[in-house]
């Protein structure tokens, strides 16, 4: 056997880069760890490093090019970029059906084949291939002139700098869709964050301001993707008859298409296909704004042809919205458990994400600075899916002339404590701790909640008014309520009171992790709060821990240790801990547990897919308690997978690589097995 030419290394390292990244981006299934393509790739730079002449345009290590351009060149679209028809609800969409069967001469109740896909909210770009090698990549513009983005577009995995297999046209120009994945903006604007850089409104527009940078290096940051939905230009080949087939085919030329389009056949199913995304829509890792229907048949498309920007053989049902603009009304100040000063903004009503918004937190003082908002402003405003409704951005052209700027107050809004801002931290805090009402109210209302103590009955509006009649000031004051202070208050009949007493009676008898937890200690979740409470065993041995003990507990870290310790110092908060075991409050012994025997020690878990008894986060804290580590992808290394409905590419990695999968049923049973009850 000969050793192997230089030319004949770089093309097998070429091909099997190829390889990796095809599996890696396109098919969403990484087949090798990250440190042995790295090593192929250096391989490779050093060979043609030595041998310049080996050096191609499209070999993988040739993604990002030299200097940063001076600017855009214009690029005129041989074919249109059309636009798409909206339908904004099940008529239109049924309006849709009717108008393409008429033309179409078919019967009114004709179920026609359609290739339903996903509206990716990304942006619309053209790739021209030649001889199967990437030639250009163009933004659409206004349809007829984009923007050349080659060298942005070349730093993009999952765009083939050569396409795979063969039988391609000598020209193709395939059209897609180049968006950031959910995941990739966060991490990007956490970053941001972090500098104190301007943080991104959404995905879109990020992946719009990525594919804007003149340094192709900044993009290659950024975790672009891209998916493909039609042809534009062929020549010198044949396509087949079919969108769903054309799909197929690019897939086959190694590009990215998504895995969630279907053919369905009729308005009914097309109907059905739509609720199912919409439904799955928050679980998705990358933002879609609606459903894009195209009747199947090309030879039908062209039947049907287009009007001015659109064709008449395709529709977008289109998402309720999940940006809005309003008016800035108010910044109001809410005083937090733990006396976090919060601004929250009082809006004009707005119907956005699916309900009427007139609500949202501002976070901080950085936040409202870094916004730049004022009242009177308009101000857009996201909800998408759970997630609290936020101000993203000022509409600044629309700023009145008696704009105000928001102003903090100078002290506790609802005692008048003196507010103070700790070191590192954007957060305002009234000092006024257990003497203010707020605070009262929030440390009550966590003290009796489901997961802490678990008391009946006592919701919200008692909470106020026990607050405010000063019939009670901390939690070992709702030990003493008696019947007829009850009954004297607003709405409280003489068997509510007693069902209320019944169950104040009823929680005295609790777990350590349970009071633990329900002490509202800054940072101490239920998580820690059992942590500890395994470690330590009893409240005598939890409460005279040195900070160095605390952090021999697993979770605890610092901040945390610190918090504990300052509780336990404060003579006032352990009064009340004194008051409440007076009153009764009693836990049986808890066993200790020594640290690093928990059940799932050195094992690491992933989450994936909606889960009902739980959010992921709750999922992923349970799951840190039991001693496991939590990561975001799977790999050889994972040791079991939850999945939930709506799992997709994390699921089917799982299963490739034959890895435990449990449903949601089996993991609450499994944390019932190790003690956590949900
Ligand atoms: S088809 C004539 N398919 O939506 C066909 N467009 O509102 C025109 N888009 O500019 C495009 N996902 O940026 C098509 N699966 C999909 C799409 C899609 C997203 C975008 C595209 C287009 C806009 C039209």
């Amino acid at each position: 056997m000969t050793a192997a030419s230089p030319e004949q290394e770089a093309a097998r390292l070429r091909e099997q880069l190829e390889q990796w990244n095809y599996q890696y981006y396109v098919l969403d299934d990484p087949s090798v760890p990250d440190a042995e393509y790295d090593r192929a790739m250096r391989q490779l730079v050093e060979l043609e490093t030595q041998h310049p002449a080996l050096l191609r345009p499209d070999s993988p290590s040739q993604r990002v090019g030299g200097e940063p351009l001076a600017g855009f060149t214009q690029v005129r679209h041989e074919l249109p970029m059309l636009s798409l028809d909206n339908a904004f609800n099940a008529d239109e969409l049924e309006d849709f059906n009717r108008r393409v069967l008429e033309r179409l001469k078919l019967a009114p109740d004709t179920e026609l084949e359609f290739a339903c896909e996903p509206k990716l909210d990304g942006i619309a770009v053209s790739l021209l291939y030649r001889d199967g090698v990437l030639e250009r990549g163009a933004t659409r513009g206004d349809g007829t002139t984009g923007e050349d983005i080659t060298h942005n577009v070349r730093t993009i995995q999952s765009v083939p700098l050569r396409l795979r297999g063969s039988g391609y046209p000598q020209v193709l120009e395939v059209r897609g869709e180049i968006y950031l994945p959910k995941a990739g903006f966060e991490a990007l604007n956490a970053r941001a964050r972090e500098k104190g850089e301007k943080t991104f409104v959404n995905p879109r527009n990020a992946a719009a301001g990525t594919l804007r940078q003149l340094d192709a290096r900044l993009t290659a940051e950024r975790p672009l993707q891209m998916c493909c939905y039609s042809v534009g230009l062929y020549q010198g080949g044949a396509l087949p008859e079919r969108q769903s087939d054309i799909l197929e085919q690019l897939h086959q030329w190694g590009l990215r298409i998504n895995p969630e389009s279907k053919v369905v056949r009729g308005f009914a199913a097309c109907d059905a296909y739509y609720d199912e995304l919409a439904q799955r829509r928050d679980a998705l890792p990358y933002d879609i704004d609606g459903i894009v229907y195209k009747v199947n048949e090309l030879a039908l498309q062209e039947q049907l042809g287009a009007v001015s920007r659109a064709p008449r053989w395709a529709i977008a049902r289109k998402f309720p919205a999940q940006e809005e603009v309003t008016r800035l009304l108010a910044v109001e100040f809410q005083v937090g458990r733990t006396g976090a000063v919060t601004p929250v903004a009082r809006l004009e009503p707005v119907f956005v994400g699916g309900v009427t918004v007139s609500n949202a937190t501002l976070h901080n003082s950085d936040e409202i600075e870094r916004l730049g908002v004022m009242v009177g402003d308009s101000v857009i405003v996201r909800r998408a899916g759970d997630v609290i409704p936020q101000v993203v951005s000022v509409v600044q052209a629309e700023r009145p002339d008696d704009a105000r700027a928001v102003v903090f107050p100078s002290a506790c809004p609802v005692c008048g404590s003196a507010l103070e801002r700790e070191p590192d931290e954007a957060v305002l805090r009234c000092m006024g701790g257990l003497v203010c009402g707020a605070q009262q109210k929030a440390a009550l209302r966590h003290f009796v909640s489901r997961r802490a103590m678990d008391i009946d009955g006592l919701g919200d509006k008692l909470i106020e008014q026990l607050v405010d009649q000063q019939l009670v000031d901390n939690a070992a004051g709702l030990f003493h309520l008696e019947k007829t202070q009850l009954t004297n208050l607003e709405r409280m009949g003489e068997k509510s009171a007693d069902k209320l007493l019944k169950a104040l009676e009823a929680s005295k008898h609790t777990t350590l992790e349970r009071f633990i937890f329900a002490l509202g200690i800054r940072e101490v979740g239920e998580a820690t709060a059992r942590n500890l409470a395994r470690h330590f065993g009893s409240w005598e041995a939890l409460s005279a821990a040195s900070e160095e003990a605390l952090l021999a507990v697993p979770d605890v870290g610092p901040v945390v240790a610190d918090h504990l310790r300052q509780f336990f110092d404060d003579a006032g908060l352990m009064g009340v801990v004194e008051q409440l075991r007076a009153a009764g409050v009693h836990w049986p012994d808890v066993e200790v547990v020594a640290a690093q025997t928990l059940p799932l020690d050195g094992q690491t878990w992933v989450v994936t897919g909606s889960l009902q008894a739980m959010g992921r986060s709750d999922a992923k804290a349970h799951l840190q308690a039991l001693g496991a580590k939590v990561a975001g992808s799977v790999s050889a290394k994972t040791h079991c997978v939850v999945a939930g409905p709506g799992a997709g590419s994390k699921l089917a990695k799982a299963e490739q690589l034959g890895i435990d999968v449990i449903d949601e049923a089996a993991f609450v049973a499994l944390l019932a097995e190790h003690g956590v009850t949900l």
